[in-house]
C-alpha cells in the first residue's frame, strides 16, 4: 500500500492552522486563532498577516511534533491558495514555498471553500464517508454555497448568496446589538436560552436556489433602532429572545433552499461545511432531515471553521491525482470554483 503524508497549511483568514494527515486520517490539526480583531468588530487584513507571520513557524512546529513524524516523511505540503485576505494567504504560501524547496518536496494549491467540504472526506475510526454524489451546504463568513460533489475534485456550486453570506449575517446582527466579533457563536450561546418565534424577521426567499441576508441585516438594525426608542434597555432585557429569532431566521432560510436543492436533485447523501456548520441549531435542523430519508453528515467542531485538516484532505486527494502546483503560482483573493 503507497503511503502518503500530508502537510497541510492554512492562512486564508484569521485562523493559523497546520495538519498532518497520514493516508487521509488526521495525525494533528493545530489551530492559533487571532484575538486581536476582538476589539475592532472584525478580522483587520493587516492585522492577520503580522499575525500569521508570527504564529506560522510555531504553528507548523507543534503540527509535526504532535504528528509524531519527522519532517522528512511529508509527501507533498498543500496550503490554501485562496480565496481570502491575500496578505494573510501570502504568508502560508510564501512560507510552503521556501518548505518546498527545502526539503525537495511537492506544492499542492489548494481551494479553501472545496477544502470545507472536502472536510467530510477525512478518515475516522467507525465513521463512513459520504456516498457519491453528496451534496453540501458550505456556510461561513464569507460564502453561502449548496455544492454538488459528483468525486471529491469534482464539485460544482448550483446555489449561492447574492450579498451577504450566512456567517456575515449573524455577525452583523451580533455587532447590532453590541457583541464582540465574531458574533456567530455568541448568538448561538444566547439562543439557547431564548424563544426563536418571540420576534419575528424575514426569512427571503429569492430565485432559484439562491440566498439572500442583506435583508435581515437591515430588518434587525431597524427593529433594534426603533425598540430602544421606547425602551433603552430593549437589548440587554430581551437579548436571548432576539438571538433565538435571528438564529431561527437564518437557519430557516438555509433550509429553504437546502430542502428545494434535495428535491430538485434527488441526492440523499447530504451535508454541512464551513463556520456556521458548528451552529447548534443548524446541525440539528439538518440531523433532522434523517426522517426524510438523507443521510446526513455533520462535521465535527474542529473541523467547522477554518483548519489545515481539511487543506491536508485536499491535498491528498490531489497527490492521488498527480496534481502539483508550481512555485510561481501566486495566491488568489478570489478564485472561481
Ligand atoms: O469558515 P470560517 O471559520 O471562516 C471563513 O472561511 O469565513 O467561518 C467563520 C464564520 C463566522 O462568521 C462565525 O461567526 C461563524 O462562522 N460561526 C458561527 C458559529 N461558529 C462560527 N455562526 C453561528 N453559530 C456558530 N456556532
Ligand atoms: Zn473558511
Amino acid at each position: 500500500m503507497q503511503h502518503i503524508t500530508i502537510l497541510g497549511i492554512e492562512s486564508s483568514c484569521d485562523e493559523t492552522s497546520a495538519s498532518i494527515i497520514k493516508n487521509g486520517r488526521v495525525l494533528s490539526n493545530f489551530i492559533a486563532n487571532q484575538d486581536i480583531h476582538e476589539k475592532y468588530g472584525g478580522v483587520v487584513p493587516e492585522l492577520a498577516s503580522r499575525a500569521h507571520q508570527s504564529n506560522i513557524v510555531p504553528v507548523i512546529k507543534m503540527a509535526i511534533d504532535q504528528a509524531a513524524i519527522k519532517i522528512e516523511d511529508i509527501d507533498a505540503i498543500a496550503y490554501t491558495a485562496g480565496p481570502g485576505l491575500i496578505g494573510a494567504l501570502m504568508v502560508g504560501s510564501s512560507f510552503a514555498k521556501g518548505l518546498a524547496i527545502s526539503l525537495n518536496k511537492p506544492l499542492i494549491e489548494a481551494h479553501h471553500m472545496k477544502a470545507h467540504v472536502l472536510a467530510h472526506f477525512i478518515e475516522e475510526e467507525g465513521k463512513s464517508l459520504p456516498s457519491l454524489p453528496f451534496l453540501c451546504l458550505t456556510v461561513s463568513g464569507g460564502h453561502t454555497q449548496i455544492v454538488m460533489v459528483d468525486e471529491p475534485l469534482s464539485q460544482k456550486v448550483i446555489g449561492t448568496t447574492i450579498d451577504d453570506a450566512a456567517g456575515e449575517a449573524f455577525d452583523k446582527a451580533a455587532k447590532i446589538l453590541g457583541l464582540p466579533y465574531p458574533g456567530g457563536p455568541l448568538i448561538d450561546e444566547y439562543a439557547q436560552r431564548g424563544d426563536p418565534y418571540k420576534f419575528k424577521f424575514p426569512i427571503s426567499d429569492i430565485a432559484d436556489l439562491n440566498f439572500s441576508f442583506s435583508g435581515l441585516k437591515t430588518a434587525v438594525l431597524y427593529f433594534v433602532r426603533d425598540n430602544i426608542k421606547v425602551n433603552p434597555k430593549f437589548v440587554g432585557e430581551n437579548l436571548n429572545d432576539i438571538c433565538a429569532s435571528i438564529q431561527h431566521t437564518i437557519v430557516e432560510t438555509l433550509l429553504l433552499k437546502f430542502e428545494k436543492a434535495i428535491e430538485q436533485t434527488g441526492v440523499k447523501s447530504v451535508g454541512i461545511a464551513g463556520g456556521v456548520s458548528a451552529n447548534s441549531l443548524l446541525r440539528n435542523r439538518m440531523l433532522e432531515l434523517n426522517k426524510k430519508g438523507c443521510d446526513v453528515f455533520v462535521p465535527k467542531f474542529e473541523f467547522c471553521t477554518d483548519n489545515a485538516a481539511m487543506i491536508a484532505i485536499y491535498g491528498h486527494y490531489m497527490y492521488l491525482e498527480k496534481q502539483f502546483g508550481n512555485l510561481s503560482t501566486a495566491p488568489q483573493a478570489r478564485m472561481g470554483y
